[in-house]
């Protein structure tokens, strides 16, 4: 005690010098570090400038356009037209493996540079759970599972090497994260969002945009997108490309907060929505993109429009609404560009605008570095997939998973004295259907349009995983078709087909999706519900789904989202080395009636009680 004292008493002196001394020091590098940020962002500017006053109206125009990598006469407009950007979606791949992809885009952008400005090309990609678009890379689970494993930590390791992964394919731009929130399960595109909660989303999304962008001037990073700017995930009825409802004020409260902290981020992109808002379009939308999102928030990055948004949306009224990039994909460069230049010869569209818009993506391409580094990094192709990736991915499916029920002391399987497992489910086995939409084709893995799921590169399936950890009798039924009513106990993996955007809504009438699982699903619980077997049912799904039945005959239900490629994380929590973490990112509907009152234009309905709360979650 003395000692201490004695200590204390004379270091007291001490600890105010150091701290006194540190304080300088800090403020002395703080200083210089952000003297070199402005000197570096002057500097950008200067070059901005001066490259913009050598440029023609057309060079301009070409600088705004971008198209596809196998659009029609792509290698010639790149010089014809003066392209600004290039992405891959679906469709053909560049290449036949990440040297090829590499290659391609090498290609392009040596055409790019032979131009008379020499102005490097962005190229884009949807790479929204890892580089999704490419067999064999690490695939996360959906935005859905990481809002579940409630660790932004981890969410910025999972961006982090989905931007290592991306540059390993080609890319410098990539068009993630989709910071929707949404509010109606009916949408088909729940999933690629991490919560109905605003303030989750917000830490999710900034920890999103420093894991794959971080500073846009460092080596290993690419430009990413927030999307879709705004009221994506809030339409009434959860239609893809709706119209919302909400007041202004809601919009600003609600949903704006997550676009405000990815701006403060330096967030490089941000992608304007497909739906309305108060029916005017959000590609249209001057006072939420220029007033709001511009000189509100003051973005100073690129306002891309979504697919085909030009001649969806208005055409010249985006642009002038605030869209500085076009995707004028699909043989529609050359009416875009045709159109605008009109535009902008008839004043319908101010060369201020015009030159608005080049600013931003030549600012971009500046901060990228891309004017002194053009090309891929051909040293990445090796770590795509790389198994340090794949165990943050395995760790990212073990925390995204949600447990809730468990009775009977089920879990974790102690079959250490038992004669037999039976697995039921083709999910159980094929990492198409576990990854959901997104995966590897646009639809999900498919062979062609629509076409069930299949396994790609890399990738493990539950099933797999449980085999690799049981240490009894595993037998699998994959269509629930032979019930093994002698084991002890049956994992009966169910839940949705892939699909994406549109295709993945649940309307009335004519929707191939649904808010309660298939018959064929429901029957594999039914053939073994009170039969003998104790049932662990595992739901694969993009959504919560109403499943009130099923988790009644259950003795465990666990919501497993669509864990990606990883799929032995999930045995890994029910064998026991993990034990479960994940709570719900979004509250579990009870029954089907409680869409009509909750789900319509009127979201707040506070009277529908979930059948389980946002933030649940059990542990065994
Ligand atoms: C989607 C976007 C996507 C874009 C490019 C659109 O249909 O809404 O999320 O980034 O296509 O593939």
């Amino acid at each position: 005690m003395m000692y201490t004292n004695k200590k204390s008493k004379q270091g007291h002196k001490v600890p105010i010098l150091i701290i006194t001394l540190a304080v300088i020091i800090l403020t002395v590098l703080f200083g210089a570090f952000s003297s070199r940020e402005v000197n570096f962002e002057e500097e950008i500017e200067r070059k901005v400038e001066a490259l913009l006053s050598q440029m023609t109206l057309e060079e301009k125009i070409g600088q705004m356009s971008q198209v596809r990598h196998f659009d029609n006469n792509v290698d010639d407009d790149i010089t014809a037209k003066y392209l600004g950007s290039i992405i891959h979606t679906h469709g053909p791949y560049p290449g036949e493996d990440a040297a090829g992809w590499q290659s391609r885009f090498t290609e392009l952008q040596k055409k790019a540079l032979s131009t008379r400005l020499g102005i490097p090309l962005l190229f884009a990609v949807d790479a929204v759970h890892g580089q999704n678009t490419f067999n064999g890379a690490t695939i996360f689970p959906h935005n859905i599972g990481l809002g579940a494993s409630g660790n932004v930590q981890l969410v910025e390791k999972t961006a982090a090497i989905t931007a290592l992964e991306t540059q390993a394919t080609g890319f410098n731009w990539a068009f993630t994260p989709c910071i929707a929130i949404p509010y109606n399960e009916k949408w088909g595109r729940v999933y690629e969002a991490f919560s109905e909660s605003t303030e989750m989303t917000q830490e999710f999304a900034k920890a999103s945009v420093r894991g794959h962008q971080g500073k846009l001037s460092d080596s290993h990073t690419v430009l990413v997108t927030a999307k879709h700017y705004v009221g994506d995930g809030a339409t009434d009825y959860g239609i893809e490309g709706g119209n919302t409802s909400l007041t202004m004020k809601e919009v600003s409260e609600r949903l704006l907060p997550p676009y405000r902290d990815v701006v403060e981020e330096g967030i490089g992109a941000i992608m304007v929505s497909f739906n309305s808002i108060d029916s005017i379009s959000m590609h249209a939308h001057k006072e939420l993109i220029t007033d709001t999102l511009k000189t509100g928030m003051g973005f100073d990055g690129i306002v891309v429009s979504d697919w085909q948004g030009y001649f969806r949306f208005g055409k010249n009224d985006i642009i002038n609404a605030g869209v500085d990039m076009v995707m004028a994909v699909d043989g529609n460069l050359a009416p875009f560009q045709d159109s605008l230049k009109k535009g902008v010869q008839s004043g319908v569209v101010p060369m201020e605008r015009i030159d608005d818009a080049v600013r931003r993506i030549l600012r971009q391409k500046f901060r990228l570095g891309l004017f002194e580094n053009p090309f891929p990094d051909t040293t990445l192709a090796g770590k795509i997939g790389a198994p340090e990736h794949r165990d943050i991915a395995r760790q990212a499916v073990r925390e995204s998973l949600v447990l809730l029920k468990h009775e009977h002391d089920v879990l974790p399987i102690d079959d250490e004295h038992m004669e037999k497992i039976v697995v039921v489910g083709e999910h159980a086995n094929n990492s198409g259907l576990q990854s959901g939409g997104w995966t590897i084709g646009w639809q999900g893995n498919y062979k062609g349009w629509r076409d069930i799921a299949i396994n790609y590169s890399g990738a493990t399936t539950i099933l797999e995983g449980i085999q690799q950890k049981a240490q009894t009798t595993v037998v699998y039924d994959s269509l629930g078709t032979n019930p093994h009513l002698d084991a002890d106990v049956a994992i009966i993996v169910v839940g949705e087909t892939p699909y994406a955007e549109m295709f993945g809504d649940i309307k009335e009438e004519g929707s191939e999706y649904s808010l309660t699982l298939s018959e064929n699903h429901q029957q594999y619980i039914h053939a073994y519900a009170g039969k003998g077997p104790k049932i662990i049912v595992i739901l694969v799904s993009g959504r919560p789904l109403v499943t009130t039945k099923q988790i009644n005959q259950s003795d465990a239900f666990i919501a497993a989202w669509l864990p990606g490629s990883e799929g032995d994380g999930v045995a890994e929590v029910l064998f026991g080395d993990y034990n479960f973490s994940g709570t719900l990112p979004h509250s579990w509907p009870k029954a089907v009636e409680d869409f009509e009152g909750k789900y319509g234009p009127n979201f707040w309905d506070t009277t529908i009680t979930p059948l389980y709360p946002f933030g649940y979650g059990l542990k065994y």
